[in-house]
């Protein structure tokens, strides 16, 4: 079975066609991220204009690298939330039009969604050990799933209140005058830091002993105290990130003030990641932890993460670094694993259901 993914939620245009195991044709990505280097983020009126212009082509260019006719799809899969209006718009309209023509089944995909089967792309061979914990970490998302087997569907165990860690990275990024993406940006500033500065504060963490020598019994005599609740699976940043912006607009900061600054900043936002993947997957004796979305291309994040998690837990980040930032590979085959669990739910259907980009699956 093939199936042709379409991603359009935010500055990236993306096409891709991928067997239901997970096997990639083509995966054709363009992006206008250059567009925004100036702005410092994604102005969506000039994302949006742009996707007008080029899905058509990068649905011809990912067909024409597949190898594959129309005729051959088994279903067309596309995101239709959470992300940018104008943006998903042009992504679904196309992929509503394409489906129609080609009288292909339709299947609507969250996002969020395809981040989280991102880590089986081109695992065909591999066996996957669950329970399986997801760290979704992107410029829109910071998200903590749980999937109990191959064929569940994933819960919710935390989400963030509100910047995601990747906006941190971008907004940060301003801050400190350099450009976007902020990810590598900061990466690259806090790679020269030479002294180390007071620390900055990691929200709603989970004291260290508890995370590194865990027990249950403990854990839930503190969660019955009221001393620390399981919504601790959410995240913020907004107050790291306005600590950070008071640090740097308060005094001028020497150039080795500013990389150490970026290197806290960095160092605090994968502590705060890392030990609430740690946790989530004590809890639920998850048998791997994988790691997703534009953050997890953080060499940092993995190394902390890598660091803290025990030896039964094995860490997954997406097969190639074009997995882990937006792409329709991942949105292809979460469209796939929907169409096989549910055939019949979609070769009737020639619009999207609004509601699929709220709900997961
Ligand atoms: O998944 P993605 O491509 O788009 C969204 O769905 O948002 O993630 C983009 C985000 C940006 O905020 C960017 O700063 C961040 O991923 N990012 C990184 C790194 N590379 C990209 N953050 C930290 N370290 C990196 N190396
Ligand atoms: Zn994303």
């Amino acid at each position: 079975m093939l199936f042709l993914g379409i991603e359009t939620s935010c500055d990236e245009t993306a096409a891709a066609v991928v067997t239901a195991d997970g096997v990639v044709r083509s995966s054709v990505i363009a992006s206008s991220a250059e567009l925004h280097t100036t702005t410092g983020g994604v102005v969506p009126e000039v994302a949006a204009r742009e996707q007008v212009g080029a899905i058509a082509p990068v649905i011809r260019q990912a067909l024409a690298e597949a190898g594959v006719a129309p005729e051959q799809l088994t279903a067309v899969a596309v995101t239709v939330g959470p992300g940018l209006i104008g943006s998903l718009l042009t992504g679904v309209a196309a992929a509503n039009t394409f489906a129609t023509f080609a009288d292909l089944p339709l299947v609507g995909v969250s996002h969020i969604f395809g981040h989280l089967r991102s880590t089986y792309l081109e695992r065909a061979s591999e066996e996957f050990a669950y329970p399986v914990v997801t760290l979704t970490a992107s410029g829109g998302h910071t998200e903590l799933h749980l999937t109990r087997s191959a064929t569940s569907a994933p819960e919710l165990l935390g989400a963030t209140r509100d910047d995601a860690a990747g906006e941190a990275f971008d907004k940060v990024a301003r801050l400190l005058g350099l450009g976007y993406p902020g990810g590598p940006a900061v990466a690259a500033l806090a790679a020269e830091a030479t002294e180390t500065v007071e620390p900055l504060p990691r929200a709603w963490l989970m004291p260290r002993d508890l995370t590194r020598n865990f027990d249950s019994v403990t854990l839930g005599a503190h969660l019955r105290s009221g001393r620390y609740s399981l919504e601790s699976f959410d995240f913020s940043f907004s107050g790291l990130k306005s600590e950070v912006r008071r640090r740097a607009t308060e005094h001028e900061l020497t150039p080795d003030q500013r990389a150490s600054l970026a290197a806290e900043f960095q160092m605090a936002v994968c502590d705060t990641l890392a030990t609430k993947a740690l946790l989530a997957a004590q809890l639920h004796g998850a048998r791997e932890v994988h790691l997703t979305g534009g953050v997890s291309a953080s060499a940092a994040l993995r190394d902390t993460l890598a660091r803290y998690l025990p030896a039964s837990v094995s860490l997954r980040t997406p097969a190639r670094a074009e997995y882990c930032t937006d792409n329709a590979a991942m949105i292809a085959l979460a469209g796939a694993w929907l169409y096989v669990r549910e055939p019949t739910r979609y070769t009737a259907i020639r619009q999207v259901d609004a509601d699929l980009g709220k709900s997961l699956v």
